[in-house]
């Protein structure tokens, strides 16, 4: 299981000026705590509150259905390309970066077990798509199209070039080349996806796009890759035991939000997230749109506006040590460091005996593990010596079941600290303003009217 170690954030460790007392603060906000744990778990199932992910640990049907058509398919394509952005991209390329054997895509098939590779087109820099198709040979691609509104202009491009080429290229059968994830009923996409008969998966009502990593977003492309989307499962709800537990003291989720919103308070705005572990690197990525889209918001419940929410900043060890650590050890000390710890990588690499007279004779019949260790130890260490708060957060290993609970740990966290906040941690207001501009500019149906309002707001703003 995971464990999750907050001592660097003690008064005790890093002082009055910069830390809490941490025991004393579960106390003083366990009743609070408790009750924002027990209102997400019984809103589980209640229409409009956006907490239907927390059940998507249980769709063990869904499991079936995902594996069944990834089974029927198995063999058939050499390339998976995943169209979607933000929530229908992030989670995907979170997960498969961390799980996926390194390198993947320059894997042969027998490496890769007979998966395909993967490709996710999560922008619309036209350079990057062309360069793209360009590479792939579009007879031996699947291209699975992820969008729950179903409209969204980068994705919804992306798939119209997609569409056009396939069917140029491969005729009438082009449509077994097309799976599409997107709502149930409403939005373009399902329109055209039912027009067109391709193949398609749904995702649930009150699952946002940014909570929707154990959904068919992103459970199926982690299928037709081979990952074993059942064990994610079977992780998640092992974590969702201690998870739903309304005690502050048994709960790590509930004691990461309160910490985290207590640093804020504190003036640590800055939420740096630090995984010891390239494979972990984008789960980074993941996190910062986690945490900024439910978090970063102009009004609370109450409706008074409040401009809240921290900042969160994506950083990999030990990589960034060389690039951040300098600014986190002497620069304003208003962060909050997450490190993510790995407890034991697939591979023992051992440094060879070379150079053993030379300046680094020390690292002779070492591990790179030791290195990787001795510097996130370092690391930590120093930063407490700063007086820099920070958590760490350690899994026993990279794998299906402990990515699954980190990522489930970090939604379950997201949603407490949206209670402590007392804001709404499932909308996204300031997203759509900038996607109906987008709609205006490019002239879509419906949105006149902004688009001569934007016209009018750019002759003076730019
Ligand atoms: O988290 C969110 O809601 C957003 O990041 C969306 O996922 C993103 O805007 C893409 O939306 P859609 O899936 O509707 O294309």
């Amino acid at each position: 299981m995971l464990e999750f170690n907050w001592k660097n954030v003690d008064s005790a460790v890093v002082g009055n000026e910069h830390g809490i007392n941490v025991t004393k603060e579960f106390e003083t906000h366990k009743d609070k705590i408790a009750q924002i744990v027990s209102d997400i778990y019984a809103n589980k199932n209640t229409s409009g509150r956006w907490l239907a992910w927390m059940n998507l640990g249980y769709n063990e049907e869904l499991v079936k259905e995902i594996n069944d058509y990834a089974n029927q398919i198995q063999g058939k394509f050499d390339n998976l390309l995943v169209l979607g952005i933000g929530g229908s991209a992030l989670g995907g390329i979170a997960v498969t970066e961390a799980l996926l054997k390194p390198y993947w895509n320059l894997l042969d098939k027998e490496a890769r077990n007979n998966f395909p590779r993967i490709f996710f087109l999560d922008n619309i820099d036209p350079d990057q798509i062309n360069g793209l198709l360009n590479a792939l040979d579009l007879k031996k691609t699947l291209v699975n199209v992820i969008t729950k509104s179903g409209s969204t202009a980068e994705t919804m491009s992306q798939f119209m070039i997609l569409k056009d080429r396939l069917s140029k290229e491969l005729g009438a059968g082009y449509k077994e080349h097309i799976v599409a994830t997107t709502d149930q009923e409403k939005g373009i996409l399902r329109q055209i996806t039912d027009e067109e008969g391709y193949k398609s998966f749904i995702v649930p009502d009150d699952v946002g796009g940014r909570f929707s990593v154990f959904s068919a977003v992103g459970l199926l492309p982690f299928a037709l890759v081979g990952i074993n989307i059942a064990e994610m499962l079977r992780g998640i709800r092992d974590l969702d035991k201690e998870l739903a537990n309304t005690d502050i003291n048994k709960n790590i989720a509930s004691q990461n939000a309160l910490i985290q919103y207590l640093m804020d308070q504190k003036g640590k705005d800055i939420s740096v997230m630090m995984p010891y572990s390239s494979k972990l690197r984008f789960i980074s990525d993941w996190y910062v749109q986690l945490w900024a889209e439910s978090l970063g918001k102009e009004k609370d419940l109450n409706g008074n506006v409040v401009n809240t929410g921290p900042t969160p900043v994506k950083a990999v060890g030990a990589t960034d040590q060389h690039s951040q650590i300098q600014l986190y050890n002497e620069g304003p000390n208003n962060k909050i460091i997450s490190f993510i710890r790995v407890r034991e990588f697939d591979t023992e690499l051992k440094i060879p005996n070379v150079f053993e007279n030379t300046g680094v004779g020390y690292l002779c019949g070492k591990t790179i593990n030791d290195l990787m260790n001795a510097e996130a130890e370092s690391t930590k260490v120093a930063l407490t010596d700063f007086k820099r708060p920070n958590v760490t957060i350690t899994m026993p290993k990279v794998d299906a079941y402990s990515l699954a609970q980190i990522l489930y740990l970090f939604e379950v966290q997201t949603a407490i600290a949206g209670g402590l906040y007392n804001i709404d941690a499932f909308d996204q207001p300031g997203v759509e303003q900038a996607k109906n501009y987008t709609y205006a500019l490019m002239g879509r149906q419906g949105y006149e009217q902004t688009a001569s309002e934007l016209k009018e707001k750019m002759t003076t703003t730019v």
